[in-house]
């Protein structure tokens, strides 16, 4: 896809997404995550294109990776360290349980350990849907955009997760200008008046962005 087909597709799918309007079934939708449905509808529409190669970095329980992945053809990656808190340490034993149950609906290939350096052995251009969730820093934010530019193709799709945090938008904003990125469109999708973890609407906030290197 070129980037103004790629446009097109992400605003269709973020349309679908507001709707809550996919086949996910209720247990993907169910499973614990810091996500919200509408952001489930999403990562399943947008990963619905064959050639889709999805990178998600800080992937918890992998409620939303299972929801990118569900059914889809392209290949998903999934990776996470474990080094939040107590809670995520215990993922370590139900994130492989999970992804046993749905392996027969789909395959995720989940890499433990620091996603930088995992980025690092990661094969140029082989990556055109990049989910950040990992930490929430200004910096780390914005280095989100600058260490998996190698492996990124142009155009690509770059989501970024809480993003109603000034700190976030601060980092998108930092991580845009330092990766010299082509910005062709984005979206903020929010969940007004929302503190935190809004399941109506789209959580804590997502910046989705269109680029080209
Ligand atoms: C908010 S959770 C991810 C939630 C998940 N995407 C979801 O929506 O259900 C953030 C995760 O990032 C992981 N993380 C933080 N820094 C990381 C790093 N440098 N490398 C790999 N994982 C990291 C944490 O262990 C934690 O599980």
């Amino acid at each position: 896809m070129n980037a103004a087909d790629l446009i097109r597709f992400v605003e269709a799918c973020i349309s679908t997404g507001e709707n809550e309007a996919t086949q996910l079934p209720p247990d993907i939708l169910k499973l614990h995550s810091y996500s919200s449905p509408k952001i489930r509808h999403l990562f399943q529409s947008l990963c619905s294109f064959d050639e889709c190669s999805y990178l998600e970095g800080g992937c918890f329980l992998g409620g939303t990776t299972l929801s990118a992945a569900w059914t889809n053809r392209g290949r998903f990656m999934a990776l996470d360290d474990y080094s939040y808190h107590e809670e995520v340490s215990k993922a370590r034993t139900r994130l492989p349980a999970r992804l046993e149950r749905y392996k027969e609906h789909c395959t995720i290939e989940f890499i433990e350990g620091d996603l930088w350096k995992t980025i690092e052995r990661l094969p140029d251009d082989s990556v055109n849907v990049w989910f950040y969730d990992a930490g929430h820093t200004e910096a780390e934010t914005a280095y989100a955009f600058c260490k998996p530019k190698r492996i990124l193709q142009s155009p690509c799709v770059v989501i970024v997760d809480d993003y109603r945090w000034p700190k976030v938008q601060k980092g998108v904003a930092a991580g845009l200008e330092l990766g010299g990125w082509t910005v062709h469109r984005q979206w903020e999708m929010e969940s007004p008046g929302v503190q935190y973890g809004g399941r109506e609407g789209w959580w804590n906030g997502l910046w989705i962005g269109v680029l080209t290197k």
